[in-house]
């Protein structure tokens, strides 16, 4: 059966049919790739996968991603549940900031697959902005300016020690905060997608501390027009999950946050990531 393509919107996401993820041919799975990286969110329905096939889906992709401060499935190294209890409080939800998964690493994933075990009746959506969209929307006096800065991505406030009291709250998951977080990665603001050769603004919310080179007060107006502009609804794409669906998207030119609105329901998603390589200008 031929791959269908549905787009989501004008912008970025695209649901996929007439697959099996657990059955792709090589050409098939060449092109689900190529769809990634063009709608940057893929939705895959019905695929209710396992860890091995969620695992073995993934790694057809390519090596797994490094997992830094949470803990990983005993017998899946490389598979992370996401999981928030009907019963915890609505303080605090993983993933609930706009960021891209893990950009503090030297080499951040390309790839994420989620894949959905136990969905609440409303809420727990997942929203995606496209990073390509919102560079190219930026004036070119705008562009100009971004293209030679650097941005310092740094875990400080999502992982160090000083945090570790917001995740202890979760029954679900266990994540080990360490000062590790404190070190700091410099990734160019202006990035080359390595497969669509498109420009993307490489920033997020979560994970970008500072701007190399400027002021605090700089930086800090910066970083705030970055965040107000890139995570507009017009570049954007939100997520109403479905049980057994999977969703790849591509890390390298996403950003995306878990919605938390969800109180007295249990949500679990399963987590993988794929290695990706240093991001360049
Ligand atoms: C994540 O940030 O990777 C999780 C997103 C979600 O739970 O929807």
């Amino acid at each position: 059966m031929p791959i269908k393509v549905q787009p989501m919107t004008g912008v970025l996401a695209a649901e996929v049919t007439g697959i099996d993820l657990c059955d792709l041919s090589d050409v098939e799975l060449g092109e689900l790739r190529a769809l990634i990286c063009q709608h940057e969110v893929l939705i895959v329905r019905n695929q209710s996968l396992d860890p091995a096939q969620q695992s073995q889906f993934s790694a057809r992709l390519g090596p797994f991603g490094e997992v830094p401060f949470i803990a990983t499935m005993d017998e899946y190294p490389e598979v992370i549940r996401v999981v928030k209890e009907a019963d915890e409080g609505a303080s605090f939800n993983f993933g609930g900031v706009w960021h891209s998964d893990f950009s503090f690493q030297a080499e951040p994933p390309s790839f994420t697959i989620l894949s959905a075990v136990d969905v609440p009746p409303w809420g727990g959506d997942t929203c995606f902005t496209s990073m390509s969209a919102a560079w190219a929307a930026l004036n070119r006096a705008m562009q100009e300016k971004l293209h030679v800065l650097d941005a310092v991505h740094s875990a400080r406030d999502a992982y160090s020690p000083k945090m570790q009291g917001v995740h202890s709250g979760m029954r679900g998951m266990e994540i080990v905060c360490d000062d590790s977080a404190n070190e700091q990665q410099l990734h160019p603001l202006v990035t080359r997608h390595p497969e669509t050769e498109r420009t993307v603004l490489f920033f997020n919310r979560a994970y970008v501390r500072d701007i190399d080179g400027m002021t605090t007060d700089e930086a800090q107006s910066l970083m705030a027009f970055l965040h107000l502009h890139s995570t507009d609804a017009k570049f954007g794409y939100r997520h109403r999950w479905q049980a057994g669906d999977v969703v790849i998207w591509d890390n390298r030119s996403t950003q995306h946050f878990a919605m938390n609105d969800y109180g007295g329901f249990r949500r679990e998603l399963r987590r993988t990531t794929i290695a990706g390589e240093s991001p360049k200008r």
